[in-house]
């Protein structure tokens, strides 16, 4: 008695069990027809790398030919000691060397924004848009916070396209120099990202 008892048990665990793992697996194939799960070799992705990048931004704010233009700003900006507001739409050169003359690698594209009201702290949220070698077409988006005037400061790389695809990483912004009559300035990069 008890020995069937067990059996019946042990095929009705089964049965369940069975119901269980195949409901399981319809509803993972279930791909409500726009996604599926892939696996990364199929996407060519091979071993992912570790990337140092080094190069110099010239943000030029002055004269003819410049980089950064304020494309708006608040009534409060003016009196703000931080000029909290201003927005930047930046086409800035990246470099090489610290001469702007020196070979280019790439532009950085975006904004800038004054979003602090008690230091400087920038939002950055730009691309670097590189042109040089391997990376020509590839680019690094930044999202970030820039108190420019700490030696260094550390913002975030989102993501990047092209030889960049699933990038992910951080840079460290050093300003070289800075004209203040102008506010001119050139900041080295160190830039250090993961990707495939
Ligand atoms: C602006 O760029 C042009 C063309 O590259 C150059 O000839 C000119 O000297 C530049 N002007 C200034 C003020 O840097
Ligand atoms: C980068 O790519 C563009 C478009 O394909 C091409 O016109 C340009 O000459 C390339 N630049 C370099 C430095 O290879």
């Amino acid at each position: 008695m008890a020995k069937i008892k067990t059996k019946t048990l042990l095929t009705v665990l089964l049965i369940l069990f069975t119901i269980f793992s195949i409901s399981t697996l319809t509803t993972a194939k279930k791909n409500h027809g726009f996604s599926r799960i892939l696996s990364p070799a199929k996407l060519g992705l091979k071993r992912e790398k570790l990337s140092h990048l080094h190069f110099y931004f010239h943000d030029i704010v002055s004269g003819k030919n410049a980089t950064a233009v304020r494309v708006a700003e608040a009534p409060m900006t003016k009196t703000s000691f931080t000029g909290f507001g201003a927005v930047v739409m930046i086409d800035d050169p990246l470099t090489v060397k610290p001469q702007l003359s020196s070979k280019p690698v790439g532009r950085a594209q975006g904004i800038y924004a004054s979003a602090s009201q008690t230091d400087l702290g920038l939002l950055m949220v730009l691309n670097f848009a590189f042109t040089e070698g391997k990376y020509n077409g590839s680019t690094l988006s930044v999202l970030g916070r820039n108190t420019v005037f700490s030696d260094v400061r550390e913002m975030p790389i989102v993501g990047g396209s092209g030889l960049f695809r699933f990038a992910r990483g951080y840079a460290h912004a050093h300003t070289h120099t800075i004209d203040f009559k102008t506010g001119d300035a050139v900041v080295e990069y160190n830039v250090y990202v993961f990707h495939y």
